[in-house]
């Protein structure tokens, strides 16, 4: 069945040269290098449907993905990124009706990605000290419909967290060795541990830490992601590439040291 567009959708406007705009259907015009289009004359229309501007240049009327929507988030720190996020999210096997903990939210990229996997039975605890960033990040999560899933916490993780036995635990803070022993104590047994550093001394450092409490299967990563030009005449990477974001560093809880790998 088609799904028709309503008030206030969201929906991503895509034109033939590649430009994107992402915007909400109401009755308010969108200026574009290619010519205007009246936003309100695409309710009632269908994902998919072809829109044409004032100066008849075609665009497509998509739904917005999450990734999407990352990209183009209002942000006011780093973020992880979809690359990295998809990956953590599986390697901490997040999925429907997981507790699982966020810090720091930042603008909230990551927590999204948590949130998506926790389901509507799960539940993402996200800390943040900072609350103009706590509070960025609750917009942006209404924004994308996950708020619901989301405990938003205005508190310094120094002070521990609290809750006990979660599935898993993500951390993105600039000293993240001053926190793994309050992580190894929030997760419960077997639970999965994850870690975003940009830099290696900031690995070795939250390493060192790792390695003195009771966790197994650590491991450390980095994804390299490389865009390819879609011609199938001339098939070749784009010219440029992000060399790098974050290493990912990577733990299971178990209860005693000595068991320890
Ligand atoms: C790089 S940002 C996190 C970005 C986030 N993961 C995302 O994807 O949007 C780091 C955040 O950690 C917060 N932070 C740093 N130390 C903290 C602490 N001790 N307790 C809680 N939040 C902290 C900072 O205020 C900042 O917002």
């Amino acid at each position: 069945m088609a799904d028709t567009l309503k008030q206030m959708e969201k929906v991503l406007i895509l034109f033939q040269d590649g430009s994107e705009y992402l915007v909400r259907l109401e009755e308010k015009k969108l200026h574009t290098h290619l010519g205007t289009i009246d936003l309100g004359e695409l309710i009632g229309k269908d994902y998919g449907d072809v829109v044409k501007t004032s100066t008849g240049k075609v665009g497509f009327i998509l739904r917005p993905t999450l990734l999407e929507e990352i990209m183009k988030m209002k942000r006011r720190t780093q973020i992880v990124y979809p690359k990295d996020s998809s990956y953590i999210a599986l390697k901490l096997d997040v999925k429907e009706g997981d507790k699982v903990i966020d810090s720091g939210v930042g603008s909230g990229a990551m927590c999204a990605v948590l949130a998506r996997h926790v389901g509507k039975t799960g539940k993402v605890f996200a800390y943040e000290r900072r609350k103009e960033f706590a509070e960025l990040a609750r917009e942006n999560l209404k924004e994308w419909g996950l708020l619901d899933r989301v405990e938003i916490k205005v508190k310094d993780i120094g002070e521990g967290f609290d809750e006990k036995d979660v599935d898993a635990l993500f951390l993105d803070v600039p000293d993240p060795w001053n926190y793994v022993k309050v992580c190894w104590e929030a997760l419960r047994g077997g639970g999965r541990f994850a870690v975003v550093c940009p830099t290696t001394n900031q690995v070795q450092e939250t390493l060192k830490e790792i390695n003195n409490l009771p966790f197994v299967k650590v491991e450390v990563w980095e994804s390299l992601f490389r865009a390819y030009k879609p011609v199938h005449e001339r098939f070749r990477p784009v010219d440029r590439m992000v060399a790098h974001t974050a290493y990912m560093i990577f733990a299971v809880k178990v209860k005693e040291k000595e068991a320890r790998i």
